[in-house]
C-alpha cells in the first residue's frame, strides 16, 4: 500500500482498509498523547462566541504571549497558520537562489524552496554517522549557497546537531551571507529545551530564522498555529507586507495564549516523554531484526535490519497500526520507519505487535 508523503493521514488508510479511522492506532504523527491541553478545551467552551467576530489582524495579544514564554521582544516574532506556514513565508520574504538542506529531513522545505524557483542541494548524511551533522557539512556552506535549513531535532532522524557544531555552522553562515532556518518545531520534548533552542542567538546573528510550533508538543495539529523567530526587522517587515490577513482563527490565536501558560500540562508532559522514551527505546532495542537510533523527541527512528525484506508498514496495518514509512525521503530506503512514542500502553501494543511480525517471519 502506497501511504501520502507526511505520517498521520489516518483517513485515507482508514478509507483503503473499510475501517473506521479510529480503529487505527496511529503511531505516525508525533503528537503529544496527552491530548489537547484541559486548559485550552474550557477555554474554548467560554470563548465560543469569539468566532462572531474576525481575529486581530495583528494578532497583539498571541504575539505578547509568545514573547512571554520565550522572553524576547514581541517585534522579533511572527505568527502563523502552522509553521508550515511560517516556512513558505521566510523562504518567500528571503528569495533565496540556491539552498542547502539534509538528507533525509522535513519534506515541507523542499516544497517552499521549489515553489520559490530556488535550486535545493542536498547534503547527505551518512548512515555510518547514524544521520548526525558532521564536520563535512560545514565544507559543503561556500559562496554558492545562500540559504541553510536545518531540522533540530531533524524529522524523521530524531537527532540533535551537536552543539559545538551548532556553533561553527551559525558563525560560517554569518561569514558568508547565507541565511539560516533552523525549524525547532519539536524542541519542547528535549531535555532542556531552553538550552538547546538557538533562539537565544536572534540578535547575534540577523541572517538567523527559527521556526517553532504548537501542533507537537501541545497536541494541536487540526488548529494550525506556529511562528518564527528573528532579529531582522527588515525581513520580518517583508514578512508581514506579504502575509494574506487572518490566516490563524480565533481559536488557535486563543490556544497559543493559554497553553504556553498551562504549567501542569507542560510538567505532565515532560514526565511522560521521560518514561515513555526510554520505555520504548528499551523494547524496541530487544527486538534484534531492528537497528535502533537514539531517540531525543517524541518519535523514534528504525531501520530493519534483516534480510527479510518485509513492509513493517503492511504487516503492522493488518494488526491496525499504522507507523511512518520512510522510504519516500531522499537518502532513505523502504528498511527505515518513523514511529511516535504513544502512553504505555499503545507503545505496548506495539512492542507486542512488532514481535509477532518478527517471530512470525
Ligand atoms: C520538522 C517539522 N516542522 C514543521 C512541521 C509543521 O508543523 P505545523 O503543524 O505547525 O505546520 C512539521 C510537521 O510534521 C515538522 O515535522
Amino acid at each position: 500500500m502506497k501511504i501520502a508523503k507526511h505520517g498521520g493521514n489516518i483517513y485515507e488508510v482508514a478509507q483503503k482498509l473499510g475501517i473506521q479511522p479510529t480503529e487505527i492506532l496511529d503511531f505516525s504523527a508525533n503528537i503529544n498523547p496527552l491530548g489537547v491541553p484541559a486548559s485550552f478545551r474550557k477555554a474554548l467552551i467560554e470563548n465560543i462566541s469569539m468566532i462572531e467576530n474576525y481575529p486581530d489582524p495583528n494578532y497583539e495579544q498571541l504575539i505578547d504571549g509568545m514573547s512571554k514564554y520565550h522572553q524576547i521582544s514581541p517585534s522579533c516574532i511572527t505568527v502563523g497558520n502552522g509553521a508550515t506556514e511560517i516556512i513558505f513565508s521566510i523562504i518567500s520574504a528571503l528569495k533565496p537562489k540556491n539552498a542547502l538542506i539534509l538528507a533525509p529531513t522535513f519534506a515541507e522545505y523542499e516544497r517552499a524552496l521549489m515553489k520559490a524557483n530556488c535550486e535545493v542541494h542536498s547534503y547527505r548524511l551518512k548512515e555510518e554517522l547514524d544521520f548526525t551533522v558532521d564536520e563535512g557539512f560545514l565544507k559543503a556552506l561556500d559562496d554558492s549557497i545562500d540559504m541553510v535549513i536545518l531540522c533540530n531535532p531533524n524529522n524523521p532522524t530524531g537527532q540533535m546537531i551537536d552543539s559545538e557544531m551548532m556553533e561553527l555552522i551559525l558563525d560560517k553562515c554569518r561569514e558568508l551571507r547565507i541565511n539560516l532556518i533552523i525549524d525547532e518545531a519539536f524542541n519542547e520534548f528535549l531535555d532542556c529545551p531552553e538550552e538547546r533552542s538557538m533562539i537565544s542567538h536572534i540578535e547575534s546573528y540577523k541572517n538567523l530564522y527559527i521556526i517553532r510550533s504548537l501542533t507537537k508538543f501541545f497536541a494541536l495539529p487540526g488548529l494550525r498555529i506556529g511562528y518564527g523567530i528573528s532579529g531582522n526587522q527588515d525581513v520580518l517587515q517583508k514578512i508581514a507586507s506579504g502575509k494574506e490577513p487572518w490566516t490563524i482563527n480565533s481559536f488557535a490565536a486563543l490556544a497559543g495564549e493559554i497553553v504556553v501558560e498551562d504549567h501542569e500540562y507542560i510538567d505532565n508532559s515532560k514526565n511522560w516523554i521521560n518514561r515513555e522514551r526510554e520505555f520504548l527505546f528499551k523494547g524496541l532495542q530487544n527486538i534484534s531484526q531492528i537497528k535502533v537510533y537514539k531517540p531525543e523527541a517524541n518519535y523514534i527512528f528504525l531501520r530493519v535490519v534483516d534480510d527479510s525484506h518485509i513492509s513493517l508498514q503492511d504487516k503492522l496495518l493488518e494488526k491496525r497500526i499504522l507507523i511512518r514509512s520512510c522510504g519516500n525521503y531522499e537518502n532513505l530506503d523502504g528498511t527505515y520507519y518513523r514511529v511516535a512514542i504513544k502512553d504505555r500502553d499503545a507503545n505496548e501494543k506495539l512492542l507486542q505487535a512488532l514481535r509477532e511480525v518478527f517471530y512470525e517471519n
